[in-house]
Formats: structure tokens, sequence, C-alpha cells
């Protein structure tokens, strides 16, 4: 996992609950990278997951719900410094970006990223169902991503998950 994602998490959690918890979370874990990112650095994906439970256990919060507020979180942090990828004037042209444009180009910038797969499928003129595919099956924190999306653009719509072994497919349906 890329440096910039453990730079976007230690940004929520000392925004929420301070420095001084951060500084717990990371001297509590014995970390290979000594809790020092840099956001073009690559670190073990065991390790962001050490940080998430350990934030889990210490203030009570089950793992899904941490990794969701995660990705609403992120859905800010990506608009405020890559404002470029976000021209799109619906929620539907922008996560149908995300897979062809906006991932081709994160791995442009960080070639040993690694980022998810996504599908698009269209069952009726007004539902989009999105597949996420992803060894790290991170289904929470794409569900952030995706009902942030959905909130920051003009056009409501509801989101619905269904889960699978090895994906997840997000059925978008715009009023
Ligand atoms: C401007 C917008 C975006 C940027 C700049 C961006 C960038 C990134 C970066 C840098 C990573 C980390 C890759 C790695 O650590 O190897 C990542 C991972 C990820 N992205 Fe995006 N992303 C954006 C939008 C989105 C959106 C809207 C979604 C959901 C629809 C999404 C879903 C994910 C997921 C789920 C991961 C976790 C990696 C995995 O599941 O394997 N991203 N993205």
């Amino acid at each position: 996992m890329k440096g910039i994602v453990f730079n976007m998490l230690n940004e929520m959690v000392e925004g929420v609950f301070g420095f001084e918890f951060w500084d717990e979370v990371i001297t509590e874990n014995d970390l290979e990278s000594e809790g020092i990112y840099t956001s073009a650095g690559t670190y073990s994906d065991e390790e962001i997951l050490q940080l998430v439970s350990t934030i889990s256990e210490k203030k009570s919060i089950p793992i899904p719900d941490l990794l969701y507020q995660f990705g609403l979180f992120s859905f800010d942090y990506f608009k405020n410094n890559y404002e470029h990828f976000f021209k799109q004037d619906s929620s539907k042209k922008f996560l149908e970006s995300v897979d062809p444009i906006i991932h081709v180009e994160v791995k442009k910038l960080y070639p040993s990223a690694f980022v998810p797969e996504f599908q698009y499928q269209y069952p009726d003129s007004k539902t989009m169902v999105m597949t996420y595919t992803s060894p790290r099956k991170l289904f929470d924190y794409a569900h952030g991503l995706i009902d942030a999306t959905i909130k920051h653009f003009p056009q409501e719509a509801n989101v619905e998950r269904k889960d699978e072994e090895n994906c997840c497919h997000f059925h978008i349906r715009y009023h």
C-alpha cells in the first residue's frame, strides 16, 4: 500500500483523536516502517491492517465502520489534492472515470501502486452496477468512497451493496 494511504489515515486519526493517540498507535505496533511514511513509498498491506485494528480495539469501533469512515475521509482528501479529476458534472461520469482514467493516472504517478478493478454494468436506464474486485477486499472502504461521491454531486441516488466471496457489487439507482 502506498504511503499516501498511511498519510491519509494519519490525518484522519489525528484530526479526530489527536496527535498523542496516533503516536500511541504507532509506538504500540512494532512496525517495519517505524511509522514514517513518504507518499511515494510502498509499505506492506499488513501494516495498514495492524494500524486499523489497533485503532478499532482502542476506540471500540468495528473495523468495517472504521474503513467506511476512512473511505468518506479519503474522498475529501482526493477532492482537495487532485482537483483535476473532479471536472465531471455527475457522479456517474466521475465513477465511470475511476477505473479507466483516475487509477490509470495513479499507476503512472506511482508505478508500484496496486489499484483495484472496477467493472460497470447498466441493467436499466437509471441503474449503474459498479463491481469492485481486489485481493485486498476493502469493500467497506470502497463503499465509503462511493457514498461520498454520490453526496458530492447534485443528482440523488440509492446505493445498495451486494457482497460475494471475492468481489462486491454496488447497485447505484438514480432518482
Ligand atoms: C481522485 C480520486 C482518486 C484518487 C486520486 C485515487 C487514488 C488511489 C490511490 C493512490 C490508491 C492506493 C493504491 C496503493 O496503495 O497501491 C487507491 C486505492 C483505492 N482506490 Fe482510489 N483513488 C481515487 C478515487 C477512488 C474512488 C472514487 C474509488 C471508489 C469508487 C476508489 C477506490 C479505491 C479503493 C477501494 C482502493 C484500495 C486498494 C484496493 O482495494 O486494492 N478510488 N486509490
